[in-house]
């Protein structure tokens, strides 16, 4: 089983615990490629989405995981919840625990707001997004869905491209990617970098090579992941000017050519097409983002079997 009892970010994780994560996601993705879809591996578990922001594809991935392994669901958000009338994340988890949850997914625009919950709960608890920190779930699935094009992990080369400063994925895929042995590369702006990231000083986060020059990066990549251009998250104007930012920045064909001929593109989602990445890009051959969707409800079933099923039972 895994050495976690909660999944707060992947600097807790092994290369046991994420390489457990991976083989039991393919399971699960045999499970849901299945005519019926369902499992009682988690009957009698309830799972409580708390999320105090917005969200489509983890809140809803999370849901159809739970439902897949015939576990209760039940959503909360923190508009029309007690949240409103100012209740804190330590009360509104106990509150949950008592009322039969256990296990608590939560998202919320601070960082460190799952590490506080789980400090006052028994229950187990997911972050499924921290403010700029950690989305751990979206690290597991972009490394599973990286493992099932290229049969490995080991030696890949990754490029991380776009808002770094404000990216919770990033950090949480540089503790992943690195753990499992690929290399990664920090692409942005020097405005939208964390102070101290390339010398192994920020957040304690592994060395990485670090660079704002985008056409250099991506030469021999065999992936690239973009990310969004977080503009409810920036205080004011990070970039001079959007269209230099596009000019620089922008996952286009044109930049791919200088990649590995089989490299993928991949973005977590919501995009902004026409800004960090090219409309026929984020569509086209060399896409996996639809399958990082997909590969989302598996890696959440795999993690809610791991911490709460019967290792020995079958699915
Ligand atoms: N990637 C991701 O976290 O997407 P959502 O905000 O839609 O959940």
């Amino acid at each position: 089983m895994l050495s976690v009892r909660h999944v707060l970010d992947l600097d807790e994780f092994s290369l046991a615990d994420i390489e457990l994560v991976l083989d039991t996601a393919s399971s699960m993705l045999e499970v849901l490629r299945r005519p019926i879809r369902r499992v009682p591996a988690l009957r009698g578990k309830t799972m409580v989405n708390l999320f105090y922001e917005a969200s489509t594809r983890t809140r809803v991935s999370f849901e159809l995981a739970a439902k897949s392994l015939s576990a209760d669901v039940v959503n909360v958000s923190a508009s029309g919840s007690s949240v409103e009338k100012g209740e804190s994340i330590g009360d509104t988890v106990k509150t949950l625990e008592a009322l039969g949850a256990d296990t608590i997914v939560i998202r919320h625009s601070a960082s460190g707001a799952p590490y506080l919950a789980a400090e006052h709960t028994n229950a187990t608890v997911i972050n499924a997004g921290d403010g700029w920190h950690a989305h751990p779930t979206q690290a597991l699935l972009d490394l599973y869905t990286l493992r099932q094009r290229f049969g490995r992990l080991a030696g890949l080369r990754v490029v991380i491209v776009g808002d770094i400063l404000h990216s919770r994925v990033a950090r949480s895929n540089i503790w992943g990617l690195s753990r499992v042995g690929a290399s990664v590369t920090i692409c942005a702006p020097h405005t939208l970098l964390p102070v101290g990231i390339g010398d192994g000083h920020c957040g304690g986060l592994p060395r990485l090579e670090v660079t704002s020059d985008l056409d250099r990066a991506i030469v021999d990549a065999d992936a690239v992941m973009a990310l969004r251009m977080q503009s409810e998250r920036q205080a004011s104007g990070m970039v001079p000017s959007l269209r230099e930012y596009i000019r620089r920045y922008q996952i286009t064909n044109d930049r791919l050519e200088r990649a590995r001929s089989n490299a993928l593109v991949m973005h977590p989602g919501p995009m902004n097409e026409g800004v960090e990445i090219a409309p026929d890009v984020a569509h086209g051959a060399r896409s996996v983002i639809q399958d990082q969707v997909t590969n989302g409800v598996a890696i959440r079933m795999a993690l809610l079997y791991l911490l709460h099923g019967d290792a020995n039972g079958t699915i």
